[in-house]
């Protein structure tokens, strides 16, 4: 809170209140407006929330017009370069980078938990084999609370550490084992001699007939990646984990609830659309093309992977990814003719007036499907991918509000349906 005020006046009745100005570290000042309803008898209204604060946080900060994403106030092109997923994990849960001591520990204790009871691939294997896996991983993860149900008493911090560590380390193996069972293929433990991509990548891709050496190139990959999508401030899947879990209801609960909002493609289905997107280009002659569709009012078609809620700027996790989405086809040998339409959808994109007005750029999607494709990602699992890094977010904001003494989220409505009327009887209708 800061000593600034804003007085507001209803000019039909004459009353006038003053909203507290809260002003965190960074980051636009907010009107504290709670004393609204009850001092002049309004409520607001901000459909999608675009002005709207839900909570304080001390996790994650972005600024939208500046390009700016810092973890715990770290600059994401900083960790990106110098750290890795989970050292990030430990980050964004507990405030601080771990010392050499505390990385140990962790390491020790998520590689502890990478385990699913077995109970829960005979879960798995029920769901038809061509179900999308970010349905298999909203059912499963929704159903942990019924496996480790032993330690879920939420007024205890350890047992809430634990729930947020057991799905840390238990989210890749879930992933693999939805994917495993749309292949065919029989089921793999997670190797906990390796390390968190690489078990990922053993899990995803080994089979028992013939020997596999994960990929460092690979590894190297999803690390970054994992890093760029574990946080993003209050987005939609973040804010639902929050609103799930302010009725008190167990997080793995709110976290299937999270992987539920992130599948959609307006939120993190778009790394799945913007290769459908690309596909549907097909060549880069056809892009001045779906540039056009992407402005015509009258056509529901968008650029997938373009613009952002917050980012009027390019989003740096896309600047990024499009760097390392280089690299990787260099380093396989590989090449892909999307890389080339997706460059060139970005190049008209980024020239074109209605997207410079409106401030739309590439967003984390954009690139990031190219890597998972070069890296033999199956389109459906590159929600999922999303999904595995975000965990770490979801749990810490999670944590964060647990911390906090909140109230259950409950937003108003305005309605605007039918007045009262007296019941008609079915005769008379
Ligand atoms: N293509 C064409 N026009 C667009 C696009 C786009 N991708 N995005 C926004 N616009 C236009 C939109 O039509 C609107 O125009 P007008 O002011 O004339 O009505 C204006 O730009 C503002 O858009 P908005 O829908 O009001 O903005 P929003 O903040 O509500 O939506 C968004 C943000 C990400 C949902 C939207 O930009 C979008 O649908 N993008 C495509 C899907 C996508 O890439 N999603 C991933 C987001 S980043 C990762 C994540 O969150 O998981």
């Amino acid at each position: 809170m800061s000593d600034q005020r804003v007085v507001i006046t209803d000019e039909s009745s004459g009353k006038s209140l003053e909203l507290p100005v809260i002003k965190g570290t960074e980051g636009e000042p907010t009107l504290q407006i709670k004393a609204l309803p009850s001092t002049l008898g309004y409520f607001t209204y901000d459909p999608g929330f675009t002005a709207t604060a839900s909570c304080t946080s001390k996790i994650t900060f972005i600024d939208g017009g500046k390009g700016i994403l810092r973890y715990r106030g770290y600059p994401i092109e900083q960790l990106s370069e110098k750290s890795n997923f989970l050292e990030v994990a430990f980050l964004l849960l507990t405030g601080e980078l771990p010392t050499s001591a505390e990385t140990e520990d962790f390491e020790e204790d998520i590689t502890y938990h990478t385990m699913i009871h077995e109970k829960l691939n005979t879960f798995i294997s029920g769901f038809h084999y061509d179900a999308h896996p970010m349905a298999m991983m909203a059912g499963v993860v929704g159903s942990l609370a019924a496996f480790y149900h032993d330690k879920l008493d939420m007024e205890n911090p350890a047992h809430r550490l634990l729930a947020a560590k057991r799905m840390i380390a238990k989210m890749p193996t879930i992933a693999a084992a939805c994917y495993r069972h749309h292949m065919g293929w029989p089921t793999a433990y997670p190797k906990n001699s390796l390390n968190y991509t690489e078990r990922f990548l053993d899990m995803m891709f080994s089979v028992p007939a013939e020997k596999y050496e994960v990929s460092p190139v690979a590894a190297k990959a999803f690390d970054l990646l994992f890093i760029l999508h574990a946080d993003h401030e209050q987005n939609a899947s973040t804010s639902t984990v929050r609103l799930v879990g302010s009725t008190g209801a167990n997080p793995y609960a709110s976290v299937a609830a999270g992987i539920s909002a992130l599948w959609g493609p307006a939120h993190g289905g778009a790394n799945e659309a913007v290769l459908n997107m690309l596909d549907e280009i097909g060549d880069i002659s056809r892009v001045g093309l779906f540039v056009d569709k992407a402005k015509d009012k009258n056509d529901p078609f968008r650029l997938m992977g373009f613009g952002h809620r917050v980012y009027k700027n390019y989003d740096p996790r896309a600047s990024i990814i499009r760097a390392a989405a280089y690299e990787v086809l260099e380093e396989l040998g590989a090449s892909d003719p999307l890389m080339d339409l997706a460059m060139e959808l970005e190049r008209i994109a980024l020239e074109d007036e209605y997207f410079v007005t409106k401030k739309l750029y590439p967003n984390v999607d954009f690139y990031s499907g190219i890597i998972y494709k070069a890296l033999g990602i199956p389109r459906s699992m590159f929600t999922v991918m999303f999904a595995i890094a975000r965990t770490v977010g979801w749990v810490s904001q999670w944590l964060e509000q647990e911390e906090t003494p909140t109230p259950i989220g409950r937003p108003r409505q305005v309605y605007d349906g039918q007045p009262a009327r007296d019941y008609v009887s079915v005769e008379s209708r």
